[in-house]
Parts: structure tokens; C-alpha cells; sequence
């Protein structure tokens, strides 16, 4: 069977994201729809389309653990050095070298699984939808929650919201027969149409189950099914079987990528080993993205991990955060992205970290606009309460030097035209200088206001 199945379908839908494409607005699409569906495959699809009218394209995947970093998604299509003397800024700075990457030609962005989208990516996406900087073709699950950031490119009508729906029986029979290159019985075509309903994830994991287990076989030239196929099962209950019957090793090493993916293919095999990811690779577990050593891995779905990630126990899932930590620290942890990995994997699991890591981490975080997860990191060890000395330094020290943007410190009530900010991060930093108790440095003004 092919690693990817050949596509069937999806005719209409990629002839109204061409359409789309050459209009000059809406300048993005988003694809909606149930897991498994089929809409990365088909973002992935429109992306190869755009590469053969001659655009440049840019892949991003949003995933669980990308989810709680700043830019987390994004971070392999950014310049090294993101800095900016505030959020608009950085956003535009950020923005502009992403363009960059397609020189002349216009940037087609693949944003997958946007609704995992961290706030800052998202922002990013919603930008270059805006400016028309770019053309967004951006996933999202229905069901779940986006950042209004996301929510707002169909909203605003920046981007054509185009609704994936299953594929229909005579695709579904089509595409049984393509995965298994070679004609299959009509009762188990049946089945496998009855229990999927068209969901291509479904469907691929009925066939690989059927396949691992004996049921699905081939005799002579024809594909048969053999024995009983549960009458409605729903498609988790699919994957969980398959990801039940895992040995141990292969089952850590789903779950570190559950927790941690996407994983340099040198870090995982570090903590796995070469053979187990081949193995893995093979029995369509996971998928390594091709760039040598340099390669990264993730989960074959993102519904594996949401299987994996529920069964995984508190205290493993502490555990496993450590061995990742130690893991890239042993690799040298050069990427920029690095540092607040490893950090945030060290607060995770141990509940502390050294304090100079934390301490960088935070003002990395800090660069990004990130006051809560800055703030997390300046915490450190002790989560309630006043932070470590170190963070109180730091905290006092970023508003000297005049922090995320000059906010305008006035004495009197805010003027009509000023609206006092609500407590948002910075205040909070205030907070947690004065908290920690200590009296030296610059002290911030009383009340902070910032323009309409
Ligand atoms: N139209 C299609 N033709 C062939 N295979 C498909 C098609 N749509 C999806 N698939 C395959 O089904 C699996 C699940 O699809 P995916 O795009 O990952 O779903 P989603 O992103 O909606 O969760 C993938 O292995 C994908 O390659
Ligand atoms: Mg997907």
C-alpha cells in the first residue's frame, strides 16, 4: 500500500480555490471540517496547484505543544532575529521577511490546524490576510474553538470559508481500491463505506486496521473482509484500538511526539532509536518530513495524539516533558526556538528550571509580546505567590526599559479620549516587581494609560 493514498475527489474545491487565487480578494481560503475529512490533504493539494501556476508556497502545521509558544508554528519560516519595539512592529517586521521567502512571486501560506494556532501566529496569519500581503489557505477543525484572530478571516471576509465534506460512495470505493492497487469484494466495500461515511481517516484507519489484524485480506487478485466489523464504530474508538495493541517502546515513542511534536528526527531517535521511527514510519504511525538531519517528525493525525495525550498518565506525561528537555539540551539546543522549549519542558515537568534558563526564557518571551507565558517562566518553582528575586529584576528591568510599548503614565483621571487599560500584562508585571518586595530600581507610575 502507498504511504499516501492517491487523491480522489476534490475536483470542485480545488477549482474554487484556483478561482479564489486569481481573485484579488478574498485573499485566503480557510477549510472547514470534521476530523479526518480530509482537509489537510486538500490544503496540501491547492498548495501543489499554486506551485504549478508558479507561486511560492510556505507550510506551517499548528499542533498541541506548538500551541503554548509565541510564534510557535511558524518559528521554521521566520528570520532568526524577531524583535520589534512593539506588537504592531514586530508583526510588520515578522510579516515582511516572510514575504521575503517568495522573492517576486506572491506567497501561497499553508496554515494547518489553525484552530491550534498559538496567539501570535494567529495574528500573523490575520495579517498578511489583511494586507493581502499573502494568500492564507488555512485548515480548522469544526467543533473547535479558534483564536478571534482566525475566526475573524471568514468573519471579516478576508478569506472564502469553503466547507469539506466527506466523500461520497463511489470516491470512497475508488479510493479503497487505488490504496489497495487492486479490485476489492463489494461486501467489504461496503462495510468500509457504511463505518467511514466518506471520512478519508476513517476509512484509512479501518484499512490499515483490517490489514495489521488479518480481517482485510487479499486472496488471489481480490481484497476480502474477513470476520465481523463492529457495527457503528466511531473513529477515535478506530484509532484507539489500533494505538492499544503498541509495545511499550513504540508506544513512548508516540507519546513524546504527542507531547512534543513536531521533533527534530535526530531528538526523537536520541530517545528512541532509528529502527523504531523506520517502524513507526511504517505502519503510517508518523511521518518524517524530508531535510536529513535536520528533518522533523509528527504524528501521522493530530487525532492520535488526542488519543495518546488522554491515556498518557499526569506523572508520565511529566516524565516524558523531562526526557524531551534533556534530550535537546543534549543536542545543544542552538535553534531560537529552543530556549523556551527547553524551559517551559522544564517547568512542566519538574515544577522548576534553572533559574538563568527561566529567567532568559522570560525575557525571550517577553520580546514576543508574551506577558503570560513571561510571566509563567518568571515565576518559575513557585506558582502562587511572589516570583523568584531573579524575576523581579528582570520584570523591573523590561519596564525600564520602557517594556512592550511606552505606555503614558498619568497622575489625573484618564482623559475622555484615553481609555485606562484593563489589567493586561504589563500591570501585571508591575504587580509582580512590587510583589517580590523588593525596593530597588526604577518603580512605575501609579496608573498607566494607553491611546484609543
Ligand atoms: N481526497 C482524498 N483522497 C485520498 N486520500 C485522502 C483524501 N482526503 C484525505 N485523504 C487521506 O486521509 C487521511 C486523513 O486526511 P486529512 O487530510 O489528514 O484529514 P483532516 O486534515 O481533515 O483531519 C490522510 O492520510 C489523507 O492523505
Ligand atoms: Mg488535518
Amino acid at each position: 500500500m502507498p504511504p499516501t493514498w492517491p487523491l480522489v475527489g476534490r475536483l470542485a474545491e480545488l477549482e474554487l480555490i484556483e478561482q479564489v487565487m486569481a481573485r484579488p480578494s478574498p485573499a485566503g481560503v480557510v477549510l472547514a471540517g470534521e476530523a479526518g475529512v480530509g482537509k489537510t490533504r486538500l490544503a496540501q493539494e491547492a498548495l501543489d496547484l499554486a506551485r504549478s501556476r508558479g507561486l511560492s508556497t510556505a507550510w506551517a502545521a499548528a499542533t498541541h505543544a506548538s500551541a503554548s509558544l509565541p510564534f510557535g508554528a511558524l518559528t521554521h519560516l521566520l528570520p532568526e532575529d524577531v524583535r520589534g519595539p512593539g506588537r504592531p512592529a514586530l508583526l510588520r517586521r515578522v510579516a515582511s521577511a516572510l514575504v521575503a521567502r517568495a522573492g517576486e512571486d506572491r506567497l501561497v501560506l499553508g496554515i494547518d490546524d489553525a484552530h491550534l494556532l498559538d496567539e501570535a501566529s494567529a495574528a500573523l496569519v490575520h495579517h498578511v490576510a489583511a494586507t493581502g500581503a499573502a494568500f492564507p489557505v488555512v485548515s480548522v477543525r469544526t467543533g473547535e474553538e479558534a483564536t478571534d484572530a482566525i475566526v475573524a478571516l471568514w468573519k471579516n471576509g478576508l478569506a472564502e470559508r469553503i466547507e469539506v465534506h466527506p466523500l461520497s460512495r463511489d470516491e470512497v470505493e475508488t479510493l479503497v481500491e487505488a490504496a489497495l492497487e487492486g479490485p476489492v469484494e463489494g461486501p467489504a466495500l461496503h462495510r468500509l463505506w457504511q463505518a467511514s461515511a466518506g471520512n478519508a481517516l476513517f476509512l484509512r484507519e479501518l484499512v490499515l486496521s483490517g490489514m495489521e489484524t488479518n480481517t482485510l485480506v487479499r486472496e488471489g487478485r481480490v481484497w476480502r473482509w474477513k470476520g465481523s466489523m463492529a457495527p457503528a464504530p466511531r473513529l477515535v474508538e478506530v484509532v484507539e484500538a489500533r494505538l492499544g495493541h503498541l509495545d511499550p517502546v513504540d508506544r513512548q515513542a508516540l507519546e513524546l511526539l504527542a507531547l512534543g511534536e513536531p521533533l527534530e528526527l535526530d531528538l526523537l531517535e536520541s530517545v528512541t532509536s532509528g529502527e523504531d521511527v523506520e517502524r513507526l514510519e511504517r505502519r503510517s504511525l508518523l511521518t518524517t518530513s524530508a531535510g536529513g538531519r535536520r528533518a522533523s517528525v509528527r504524528l501521522a493525525h493530530p487525532l492520535y495524539g488526542e488519543v495518546i495525550r488522554a491515556r498518557t498518565a499526569k506523572a508520565s506525561g511529566r516524565h516524558i516533558k523531562k526526557v524531551l528537555a534533556e534530550a535537546l539540551e543534549a543536542t545543544g539546543a542552538r535553534r531560537r526556538e529552543d530556549l523556551l522549549r527547553v524551559a517551559t519542558w522544564r517547568l512542566d515537568s519538574e515544577g522548576s528550571g534553572h533559574p538563568k534558563l527561566l529567567m532568559e526564557a522570560a525575557g525571550r518571551a517577553i520580546s514576543y509580546f508574551d506577558y503570560p507565558l513571561a510571566e509563567r517562566l518568571a515565576r518559575g518553582p513557585r506558582r502562587q505567590g511572589a516570583i523568584m528575586p531573579q524575576g523581579a529584576f528582570w520584570a523591573r528591568r523590561s519596564l525600564a526599559r520602557g517594556g512592550s510599548r511606552k505606555p503614558t503614565p498619568c497622575s489625573a483621571p484618564c482623559s475622555p479620549n484615553q481609555r485606562p487599560r484593563r489589567s493586561g500584562p504589563t500591570l501585571r508585571l508591575i504587580a509582580l516587581a512590587i510583589s517580590s518586595g523588593d525596593s530597588g530600581g526604577p518603580r512605575p507610575p501609579r496608573r498607566w494609560c494607553s491611546a484609543p
